[in-house]
């Protein structure tokens, strides 16, 4: 058995296309529906409060699409919402904030992990709470980077300004002999050799990604969900929603994509609601 509808994937900006990106290399077959909330972006700076009601109605959307799963590509909405949404939505969800701890488990030698996040992602306390779960003996410095999302969304990865901004951040955590660092935030593989650089070689850095597209293949081949193969040569139709600035996000996208973007089209994203989605 086959399923051929797409996979929704959101963040609330471009973060989340390191996601897809990831999905993309590891499931050529599938189809995605990518929304980023660039009207409303950072989700870091929020409280739990909107970021569920910002999660309601952006799955309402997705449901529209009719996708079969959906994965959450940013960690502060994987921190705050996905237990909420998980239980009210009929469809199979990922986040990526356990992806990104079990791979960071999994990295460490020396026992000592460092997450940097926004500052919702850290104060949850997801990170610390879930690699605790799983490993008590393991210690987690949490570090809140939220500057560097509207660096990223506004294409200054390379910036002096950004690599000075990222030392003074990561100073802190510099001094706690960690030997891996989760890149919490879905924005942050975007200037990760930026981070590398400022961490230095000693410190492996975990970017959940990778981890999260494992996990959702997995999760999609147990439900009987996979895509079946494509006819060689040719490529899914992938689409993508923003809810301000189009034009901005396709050239950011198209940057980064190994997929040519078309069209991105801006949805009113304030009109779903999530009376709709239990209606
Ligand atoms: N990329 C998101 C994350 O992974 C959100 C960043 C933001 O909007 O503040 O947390």
């Amino acid at each position: 058995m086959s399923n051929q509808r797409p996979i929704g994937v959101f963040d609330s900006g471009v973060g989340g296309l390191t996601v897809a990106r990831e999905i993309m290399r590891q499931m050529p077959d599938e189809r995605i529906v990518y929304f980023g909330d660039t009207a409303r972006v950072p989700y870091g700076s929020k409280s739990r409060v909107t970021i569920i009601r910002f999660v309601r109605q952006i799955v309402r959307f997705l449901e529209t699409k009719k996708v079969k799963a959906i994965a959450i590509a940013c960690n502060t909405a994987s921190s705050y919402a996905l237990d909420t949404i998980e239980a009210e939505v009929d469809l199979p969800i990922i986040g990526v904030v356990k992806p990104g701890a079990r791979t960071a488990i999994r990295t460490t030698v020396n026992r000592r992990i460092g997450v940097i996040g926004t500052d919702a992602t850290i104060n949850s306390g997801m990170y610390p709470q879930y690699i605790h779960s799983l490993a008590p003996d393991i210690e987690v410095f949490g570090k809140a980077c939220p500057l560097f999302c509207p660096l990223v969304e506004e294409g200054m990865l390379h910036d002096f300004v950004t690599e000075e901004i990222a030392h003074r951040y990561l100073t802190e955590l510099k001094g706690r002999d960690i030997d891996t660092l989760i890149l919490g935030c879905t924005h942050y593989p975007l200037i990760r050799s930026l981070i590398g650089k400022c961490m230095g070689p000693g410190v492996q850095l975990v970017n959940p990604a990778y981890e999260t597209a494992v996990s959702l293949r997995d999760m999609l081949r147990e439900k009987d969900l996979l895509a079946a193969p494509l006819p060689a040569g040719s490529e899914p139709h992938h689409e993508f929603y923003v809810s301000d600035g189009a034009e901005k996000f396709e050239n950011f996208a198209n940057s980064i994509l190994p997929y040519d973007i078309r069209k991105t089209q801006v949805v009113d994203i304030e009109g779903y609601s999530m009376e709709k989605i239990n209606g």
